[in-house]
């Protein structure tokens, strides 16, 4: 394999999906698995998968209090399955592996909206094949929007000046496919690869006013943990983590973000020069551009409040329950249990506060053992604590996904309101096929 050296190449901006209801509280929309060709490499076709098009898929915008249906078509020739994540929904309804559409089959769920905006995403979820799927390109965003975001005088102009970036690695064999073969250090940390694509394409650029920006970003790699910051090392504000906008931004110059974590960020550019340039860098390694082009047309400030986020009380919480991640490679489980889909792991009571502590024991004390992102469907929770401490400022708001370093303890938070059944597990995707999941059920 090797890293792919391209032209640069303007950033794409994933299309926002028309919604085929006229009325206001109902939404309808449709999406397409299809297998698909596309070149990366100039020259060079590699096999792919999108939804709608021929990688990712289209941005689902849905207004909280909404009525929504997605019918979803599956014209793979393998099963799937399409799973919003975080989004906090009843069990027949989020996708999980449970709710496997045929080749030919379509599925479409209906769900009412009922959280805060936030931006969510989906991606699908078939037993063992969740890596594989991904990593051909099968997922999109899912934003929610409410009366905070509308108030909210933030950049909300899509693709203007509030952006989506998907942030993905991959690795190409020389003939410019995609390579999914895994080796034995893929099956030990899942596949990290070398090339990085933002939003599908590879070294792209972005044209910004001189002004503030608003970036959605996904990590949705399979497997890589980012640390990102610009080039010029300038400063920007975390406004909203996975589950919706923080209580108030948190000023940084650098941002790590897991596997399937989101943060949405207010980067200021109005210090740049007319046609000034600045990368955005992973672990120093520069992998987009943005430049300065045009005047901003309207001028913002960080807001110094962005919304309420009531605490869960601990002393609220019924139950605590231990997840104990452990193993290696193929061994890789939860409380010494591998994935059995026939097999519930949890029993919970509907409405009930519980306390869920997350421990990384799976290097054994060693000093390169693995970071396992936690991830539970259908609910979102708050951070209680990381080894006895209190989260950092941008973890206080609400998460679906927490990376859990080595040796570490986590504690997390949630009220339980959906009933069904549910996945949690690590959100490294070749951990997650390996067996390091399990499920819970509501009421
Ligand atoms: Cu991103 Cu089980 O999901
Ligand atoms: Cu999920
Ligand atoms: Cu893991």
């Amino acid at each position: 394999n090797q890293t792919i050296a391209t032209e640069e190449s303007p950033l794409p901006i994933p299309p926002l999906l028309k919604d085929r209801n006229p009325d206001p509280n109902k939404a309808v929309f449709q999406l397409t698995a299809q297998n698909a060709t596309k070149e990366f490499v100039p020259g060079k076709k590699t096999e792919t998968m999108g939804y709608n098009g021929d990688y990712l898929g289209p941005v689902i915008r849905v207004r909280k209090g909404e009525e929504v249906s997605v019918k979803v078509k599956n014209n793979l020739d393998d099963i799937t399955t399409i799973h919003w994540h975080g989004l906090e929904v009843d069990g027949d309804k989020d996708g999980g592996p449970h709710s496997g559409i045929q080749p030919g089959e379509s599925w479409t769920p209906k769900f009412k909206i009922e959280q805060p905006a936030a931006t969510l995403w989906y991606h699908p979820h078939p037993e063992q094949e969740t890596g594989r799927q991904v990593y051909k390109g099968l997922a999109g965003l899912f934003l929610i929007e409410d009366e905070v975001s509308d108030r909210m005088d933030i950049p909300k102009e899509y693709g203007v000046n509030d952006v989506p970036l998907i942030i993905q690695d991959k690795r190409f064999n020389s003939d410019g496919t995609f390579q999914y073969d895994l080796g034995m250090h893929d099956v030990m940390n899942g596949l990290q690869g070398d090339t990085m694509l933002v939003n599908g394409a590879v070294n792209p650029f972005f044209e910004v006013p001189r002004g503030m920006m608003r970036l959605r970003l996904l990590n949705g790699s399979n497997a890589s943990v980012y640390e990102l910051n610009f080039s010029n090392n300038q400063t920007f504000y975390q406004i909203a983590s996975g589950g919706g906008f923080l209580g108030k931004p948190v000023k940084m110059n650098k941002i790590v973000l897991g596997p399937a974590e989101r943060a949405e960020i207010l980067v200021d550019f109005s210090d740049l020069e007319k046609g000034e340039t600045v990368q955005l860098e992973n672990n120093g390694s520069e992998f987009m551009k943005f430049t300065a082009k045009s005047e901003s047309p309207k001028e913002y400030t960080i807001p110094t409040k962005l919304t309420t986020i009531d605490k869960i009380n601990p002393d609220d919480a019924v139950k605590t329950r231990k997840f104990v991640f452990q193993g290696m490679g193929p061994m890789v489980n939860i409380n010494g249990k591998q994935f059995d889909m026939d097999r519930i792991d949890e029993k919970l009571r509907m409405n009930d506060t519980e306390i869920w502590e997350i421990s990384n024991e799976s290097g054994m004390g060693m000093m390169d053992g693995t970071v396992h992102p936690f991830h539970a469907h259908g609910v979102q929770f708050q951070i209680l604590d990381r080894d006895g401490n209190p989260p950092p400022a941008n973890e206080t708001g609400w998460k679906d996904t927490v990376l859990v370093n080595p040796d570490e303890k986590v504690r997390v938070i949630a009220t339980f309101k959906h009933s069904g059944v549910f996945m949690y597990h690590c959100h490294i995707l070749e951990h997650e096929d390996a067996g390091m999941m399990g499920q819970f059920k509501v009421g």
